[in-house]
């Protein structure tokens, strides 16, 4: 299901959003969203200042009426915060912010992945598998972001298996002086008429699905100068293919035009 970005952009563009490459759509919408994360920070920050002051004026109240207001202050300062922090990420995403580089372990990276989601995999019968080549170098990357990116992979690959299958993530040098991280499931794959739209922002086929994911994992793996992209695996199944170079050209920044 393809929610109506296209007629969206159009709106705010006066024009056919359609006949927008592909990147050019990309890189509006980080643009956008950026732009609304910001507009939302400035009234927060106001709302988070005046949580504070009632906070204060509580202690002018009798112990009973503050006994039953602290409470509610404290949820409302608590959902302010989340709110923040949910802005602050759609910032940093959509954002011009450089990446966090440091030398990053993929066996590290991988295994931490694979952990995560060990628990929710076991529940289902879903068997998670790590195989990350010996002596691989370690590549530059932002790990929190790159994690977050692989974390998407693995999450759709569970989604697509839902119970009693299997998921292995792999890492190996590549000829081409890259790593390659790879995610493979044994769903259903991935129809050959979709492959083109996985990958662009709100695509997506389940009911609870935002089809944010994929994109925010192309856009921190392009980031870092590499590239993300699917297949479906000779067996059966989705395969996605993240390449990272172990060599950076230039620095590339997250949001910034592909
Ligand atoms: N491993 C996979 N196997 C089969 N189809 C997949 C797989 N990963 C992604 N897809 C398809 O690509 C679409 C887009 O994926 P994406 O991660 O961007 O969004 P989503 O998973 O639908 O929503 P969200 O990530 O916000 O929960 C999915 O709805 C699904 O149709
Ligand atoms: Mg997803």
């Amino acid at each position: 299901m393809l929610l109506p970005v296209e007629s969206i952009l159009a709106k705010a563009l006066g024009q056919d959003a359609t006949q927008l490459a592909a990147a050019e759509k990309r890189d509006l919408l980080a643009r956008l969203l950026g732009r609304l994360a910001h507009e939302i920070r400035n009234p927060l920050s106001s709302l988070d200042i005046h949580v504070q002051l009632l906070e204060e004026d509580l202690t002018e109240l009798t112990p009973q009426l503050r006994e039953h207001l602290t409470p509610r202050l404290e949820i409302i300062h608590g959902e302010l915060h989340r709110l923040k922090g949910i802005v602050e990420r759609f910032l940093r995403l959509a954002g011009p912010s450089a990446l966090d580089l440091e030398p990053v372990d993929t066996l590290n990276l991988v295994t931490h992945v694979c952990e995560l989601m060990r628990p929710e995999a076991a529940s289902r019968n879903i068997e998670v598998s790590a195989d990350v080549e010996d002596s691989l170098p370690k590549v530059m990357a932002d790990p929190i972001r790159l994690t977050q990116a692989l974390l998407n992979l693995v999450i759709n690959a569970m989604q697509a298996v839902e119970r009693n299958g299997r998921i292995e993530v792999r890492a190996a040098a590549t000829p081409g002086d890259a790593v390659s991280l790879t995610v493979r499931d044994s769903g259903q794959g991935i129809p050959p008429e979709r492959l083109a739209s996985i990958f662009d922002p709100y695509f997506t086929t389940k009911a609870e699905g935002s089809g944010l994911g994929l994109w925010i994992a192309q856009q921190i793996v392009t980031a870092h100068g590499g590239s993300l992209r699917a297949e479906n695996a000779p067996g059966g199944g989705a395969m996605f293919i993240m390449l990272l170079p172990l060599k950076r050209s230039k620095s590339v920044e997250v949001g910034s035009k592909q």
